[in-house]
Order: structure tokens, then sequence, then C-alpha cells
């Protein structure tokens, strides 16, 4: 399974890309928004600098919610960098783009996908990554990690080679799951990544290690 930071801060991006598990990058207005990054010039800059870091796809989302509006923020998203994926919400009028823009060879990531029907359709419209959001579905009291292996079952089924990304992802405890659901990805924030290098046992097995062999070796 592929790992992806779900962060547009640069600091965060450079440290998981250290960790050497680092295989993309999404971001979302909000994420950017909490960086401080305004203004389309200064966005599409951020974009840029995301993707020289990081050796692989980088999700830059749209703002438009009209046919034409998402083609053409599209085209110059996917200009901007070559490892650049399309963000396109799953609205109808998103769907309707992300065929036009797949045909025209942009990688689209299909965002704020809640059902498998949902999947289905951005899948069948070309896109190569849908992104269920695990957590938020957990919030509505229904089962993220079901949705994950429920459109995992169906892609593989029919042979739709779209990647299944879970997003959304809030614990430690989600990577394993969507892990053995059969997500070919997962992007968590970059605390979360942090949280699964531990387990108490290493640490304690570790200090046992070391006392051991300073005992003997002074
Ligand atoms: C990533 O592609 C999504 O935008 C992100 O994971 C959403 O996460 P949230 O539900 O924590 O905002």
């Amino acid at each position: 399974m592929k790992f992806f930071v779900d962060t547009a801060n640069i600091d965060q991006i450079q440290e998981a890309r250290a960790l050497g598990i680092l295989d993309g990058v999404t971001t979302n207005p909000s994420l950017m928004a909490k960086e401080g990054i305004t203004g389309q010039d200064n966005i599409y800059e951020h974009y840029a600098n995301i993707c020289d870091i990081v050796n692989g796809p980088v999700s830059a989302e749209v703002i438009s919610t009209d046919f034409d509006g998402i083609v053409q923020e599209g085209r110059e998203l996917a200009s901007i960098r070559s490892n650049i994926y399309v963000k396109v919400p799953m609205i109808k009028e998103g769907v309707k783009a992300i065929k036009q823009l797949s045909d025209e060879g942009i990688r689209i990531n299909c965002t704020l996908v809640f059902s498998s029907a949902q999947a289905l359709l951005a899948a069948k419209a070309g896109a190569a990554i849908v992104s269920p959001f695990i957590g938020r579905v957990d919030d509505t009291g229904h089962d993220g990690v079901q949705l994950i292996e429920q459109i995992v079952q169906i892609f593989d089924t029919y042979g739709y080679e779209t990647e299944v990304l879970a997003a959304s992802v809030r614990s430690p405890l989600h990577i394993p799951q969507t892990a053995q659901a059969g997500a070919d990805i997962a992007t968590c924030p970059f605390q979360t990544i942090n949280d699964l290098f531990y387990h108490p046992l290493t640490d304690i097995g570790l200090e046992k290690f070391l006392n051991d062999y300073k005992k003997v070796n002074g």
C-alpha cells in the first residue's frame, strides 16, 4: 500500500520524505488555507514547490464547481508539474469534467466520495484515483473501512484500474484496517504517520537490549 501525507505544510512533507516511505501528497483547499496560502499565483507556486520535493503524485484540488470551470482549472493545475493529480469533487459537473480531463490524459483524483456508487461513477468516468473519506463516514455512525472493502471488491470484479485512496484517516488503526481492506493508497496527517512507528513493547525491548549490552561491554 502506498503512503501519502495529507498536508500542504512544506516542513512536514520534507520530514515525511526523509523517512523514506513517502509515495505522494494530498492537499485540499482547507489544508492550503491552514498554511496561509492565498491567491491563485501563490497557490500554484506552492503546488510547484510541493511537487519539486515529492517523487510521486501530488493532488491539487479545483475550486470551480461547473464543468467549464473545472476543466479550465484542471488543465492549469496539470500544467504546473507532471506529477500533479487534479482533485475533482464528486458532483455531476465534476464527473463530466473527470471524463473530459481523463480523455486528455490528465490524472484525476475524485474527492469527497462517500459511497460505493459514487466511486463507481468516478471510475467509469476515468478517474485515476477515488478518495473515500473514511473518517467522515465513521463520524456519521457508518463504517468507513467497510466502504473501502466494497469499492475494492467492485473495482476488482469489473477490472477498473482506478486506485482506491483511503482519505480522511484519523487514527493509526485506520492504516492496517484499510490495508487489509485492499486500499491501494492511504493518505494520513503527518502526526498519524509518526504514530505508526510507536509501540511500547518496542521501546521496552530496545531499552533492555541496550542495557544488557552495556552490562557486559561497559
Ligand atoms: C484528502 O485527500 C482529503 O482531503 C482529506 O484526507 C480529508 O481529511 P479530513 O476529513 O480530516 O478533512
